[in-house]
């Protein structure tokens, strides 16, 4: 069957088209955020308030991705703007530490089951860096394990073995890290040991072989970006285990799965990391990362005890991120995780349902409010399988989705708000079969 989403997709967005091409003049590819590009170009947001995202065009599509997780409150809620709006009057960014921060810190150390303490960053990749900085520097080791096709953020250590054709990443039972971009230095490579996602056998082995010289071993509990995965509990529970014999620090990238439960995927597993990376959610939408766990790990952060690690930033825990994000975890009570537990569960039901009456094969994973559509027979426990799965069909399922007025990431991956609910979900599935019986 021709494709005729993209033909639709061109009719629908000329403005954002425009403003596409003036943004090529000025940005590579008329961005900053390679994650939120697709062809033959993303659409320009105007505004966004509750479900809705309105674009250039004023087309309005109802939001089942939240800015890639984050905005699990939906677009504009009325606390979090208040939070933000009461700082700003008060002055936007200090050179001293602010009570929103303390107020914030409690909260995350509060929910976590492995905070002791924490610290803030502006972004998701500077959590991540500093929990692998800290491992080094608590063991006195220096090479680190990752998960194939793991996403951590984007600096060096971080870009490897990850969106990579399976060809060049070596067996399975013996993968080799591969550089996932340009530009990273010398050496980046040989600090990386990857392991299979899943498989507790494969991943113990090749981790007992780099036993006296890993600092860390790094893993998203449910892998997110690349599918929302969730990760099988024994697999969690022999990372811990290895951790424990071998003096590695266990490190749980939480900046997606933290939104699985109050106290993130750890909770929600029973299995309970060293150190932690956080971000999206706990900015309340503005930029925003922490990391945090034991405290005989965190002092290496204390200036007044010689401050064995380096930790600055102008923007760190700036009392306006701190207030909105604080305003965000104390609307989030245990009844909001169980319904947006519920709702996605009924959504991932009804997209099984149509797939099944279109015979169209498919897996739909996630944890919580996370979901994510796999066009596959399976089976479906790591990254090799993901890559696998019917890319194209996916593409033009997601261009057909944007026409019928559904945001998703272009993996079909997404996340659901407080925002949406049985009528926003009955009408996904129902646009979404329109779009498969167009398709297959
Ligand atoms: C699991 C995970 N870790 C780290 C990051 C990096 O966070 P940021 O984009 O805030 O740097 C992301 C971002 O999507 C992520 O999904």
């Amino acid at each position: 069957m021709p494709n005729n989403e993209v033909a639709r997709y061109l009719e629908t967005t000329p403005k954002s088209r425009a403003i596409w091409e003036e943004a090529c003049r000025y940005l590579p590819d008329g961005d900053s955020r390679h994650s939120i590009f697709w062809n033959p170009y993303p659409i320009f947001t105007e505004s966004a308030q509750g479900s809705v995202v309105t674009d250039a065009d004023g087309v309005e599509r109802l939001d089942f991705i939240n800015t890639m997780t984050t905005m699990i409150l939906g677009h504009g809620p009325a606390p979090v703007l208040e939070a933000a709006r009461q700082q700003m009057e008060l002055g936007l960014a200090y050179n001293s530490p602010n009570r929103h921060q303390v107020e914030l810190a409690r909260l995350l150390c509060e929910r976590i089951p492995s905070f002791q303490q924490v610290r803030f960053t502006n972004s998701g990749t500077e959590a991540t860096l500093n929990t692998l900085r800290a491992a080094r520097a608590f063991t006195g080791r220096s090479k680190f394990a990752k998960v194939e096709g793991g996403y951590h953020g984007t600096h060096d250590a971080v870009l490897v073995s990850l969106r990579i054709d399976p060809a060049t990443g070596g067996d399975y039972d013996n993968p080799q890290p591969v550089p996932s971009s340009g530009g990273l230095a010398e050496g980046t490579l040989d600090q990386a040991v990857i392991i299979p996602y899943n498989d507790v056998e494969t991943a113990r082995r090749i981790l007992e072989e780099n036993r006296d010289e890993l600092a860390a071993v790094i893993v998203e509990p449910v892998m997110g970006s690349v599918g929302m995965l969730p990760a099988e509990t024994a697999y969690l529970a022999m990372l811990r285990d290895f951790a424990d014999d071998s003096g590695a620090l266990l490190i749980f990238d939480e900046v997606i799965s933290f939104r699985v439960a109050p106290g993130g995927a750890q909770e929600y597993y029973g299995v309970t990391p060293d150190m932690t990376a956080l971000g999206k959610i706990v900015g309340g939408g503005f930029p925003v990362g922490a990391f945090g766990g034991r405290s005989d790990v965190m002092s290496l952060y204390s200036p007044a005890k010689g401050a064995a690690i380096a930790h600055g930033g102008t923007f760190n825990a700036n009392p306006i991120t701190m207030a909105a994000g604080a305003a965000t975890l104390n609307e989030l009570t245990p009844t909001v995780y169980r319904r947006l537990a519920e709702l996605t569960e009924m959504l991932r039901q009804g997209i099984r349902q149509v797939c099944s009456e279109l015979e169209q094969p498919v897996l739909v994973t996630g944890a919580g409010s996370l979901f994510g559509i796999h066009f596959t027979e399976g089976p479906l426990r790591n990254y090799r399988d993901i890559a696998l799965t019917d890319k194209d069909l996916a593409g033009r399922v997601f261009m057909g989705m944007l026409n019928e007025g559904f945001l998703l990431a272009p993996n079909l991956v997404g996340a659901l708000s407080t925002c949406l609910g049985e009528v926003e979900i009955h009408a996904f599935v129902r646009g979404f079969r329109r779009v498969l019986q167009r398709q297959v």
